[in-house]
């Protein structure tokens, strides 16, 4: 990973660099990384999108956000992440 991702990640994330290697497993059991996923669908259900619509997901993390936007809007989600172990969870997640 170049440096900048990395700096870039652990920004995000609020953790230093060096923890990187080691973020997955800290964060094991936690899904969500950012806003509840309620919330964020919430906002979305306001906006009153089409279903079917395509939303991109910047820094989907492990796909909370993007899986309850799908599941619960119907919409259809791309989910972008600099962290290759975020997003082999997020795949994990994926229904399509
Ligand atoms: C606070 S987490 C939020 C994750 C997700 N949106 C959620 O709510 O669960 C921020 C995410 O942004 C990603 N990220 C940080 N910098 C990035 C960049 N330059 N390009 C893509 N993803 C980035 C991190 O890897 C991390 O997964």
């Amino acid at each position: 990973m170049k440096p900048q991702a990395a700096e870039s990640i652990a920004y995000a994330m609020e953790a230093d660099a060096r923890l990187l290697p080691i973020l997955p497993d800290l964060l094991v059991d936690l899904e969500d990384l950012g806003p509840a996923p309620k919330q964020v669908v919430s906002l979305f259900k306001a906006l009153r999108l089409k279903r079917e619509s395509l939303v991109l997901d910047l820094g989907c993390g492990k796909g909370a956000v993007a899986v309850a936007l799908a599941e619960h809007l119907g919409l259809r989600v791309e989910g972008i992440d600099a962290f290759p172990p975020f997003l082999r969870a997020a795949r994990a997640l994926r229904r399509v």
